[in-house]
């Protein structure tokens, strides 16, 4: 079996629900804690040994592509101190900044079509895909505990994470059998349902491992919810030939693309940085007394 090698990250968004801070600053440049939120999806990529990147981007991304370019080399010699900047050549694990590959969606029309824009660069591969905004913190990070279970099952392979049944309306939600530990059949999938209508509780969280025939389902898909090519509706229609299989994230999914979810990662990765860890901390307990004196 080849190994998976590419991952496409969907980047042309609008980023409404983070407005006004996304007016001219991409969202993936948005800090969470020390760095760019667009940090933490890469270093999950490589970490899981993909290779090439193709960013699909639309407007007011310019800035994002200089950061990922010119800047890249620079970027990754921000060592442990974070201070130093050394001409390094990037090591063995990280991206190597000739594999990253910019595409763009001329009009955001949708998360479906923008990844059919990837159609001929991925080719008859078996590819990631990386909602960059749904930020996963685990170890191993989302990606390599989904290509363990893709090693096993082959075919589509989804992230998937439990959520408080009355969030359902916000996602992308699955119908599943046969769990065996972390890993399940996915049977069925639905778009925002009403909780009372949902299948489940377990959130389709921005992590895919797709097959390339889903290039030509996306080719005929009419659009959907807001008019846009949706994603999801191609999977629904794929899982009709296609064996799809579901992974619980061992971990926690931050939807940095709104503005609560922004605000929970930042304070999660600020109480888990070594650096400035317990003033942090003390600061978050007394911020707390405050507000419940
Ligand atoms: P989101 O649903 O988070 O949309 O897209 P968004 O536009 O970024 O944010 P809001 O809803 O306006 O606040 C999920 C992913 O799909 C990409 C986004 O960039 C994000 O990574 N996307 C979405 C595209 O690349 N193109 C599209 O047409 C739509």
């Amino acid at each position: 079996m080849k190994k998976i090698s590419k991952a496409i990250i969907p980047v042309a968004g609008l980023g409404t629900r983070m407005l006004p801070a996304t007016k001219n600053l991409p969202k993936e440049l948005l800090p969470i804690f020390d760095r760019p939120m667009i940090e933490y999806a890469l270093k999950e990529a490589s970490e899981a040994g993909i290779e090439d990147i193709i960013f699909i981007t639309g407007k007011n991304k310019e800035m994002l592509q200089y950061y990922l370019g010119k800047n890249y080399q620079a970027r990754h010699t921000f060592t442990e101190d974070n201070r130093s900047i050394k001409p390094e050549r990037p090591t063995k694990s990280e991206l190597n900044p000739n594999n990253i590959v910019f595409i763009e969606q001329k009009e955001p029309l949708g998360l479906g079509h923008a990844v059919l824009c990837a159609k001929n660069i991925i080719g008859n591969e078996s590819f990631c895909l990386i909602l960059p905004d749904m930020l996963a913190k685990g170890k191993p990070g989302c990606l390599s505990q989904m290509l363990q279970a893709y090693n096993i099952n082959k075919g589509n392979i989804i992230g998937l994470e439990k959520i408080p049944i009355e969030d359902t309306y916000k996602y992308g939600i699955v119908k599943i059998s046969d769990k065996k530990n972390n890993v399940c059949k996915i049977d069925g999938m639905i778009e925002k349902p009403r909780p009372e209508k949902a299948p489940s509780n377990l959130m389709i969280m921005g992590r895919y491992i797709l097959q390339p025939e889903i290039f030509d389902t996306l080719e005929h898909q009419n659009p959907g919810h807001n008019n846009e090519i949706q994603l999801t509706d191609a999977l629904i229609t794929l899982i009709e030939t296609q064996k799809f299989t579901g992974v619980v994230f061992d971990g926690k999914t931050y939807d940095c693309g709104d503005k609560l979810g922004y605000l929970m990662a930042n304070l999660q990765y600020a109480l888990d940085s070594e650096a400035n860890n317990s003033d942090i901390r003390k600061t978050l307990v007394k911020l707390i007394q405050t507000l419940e004196s």
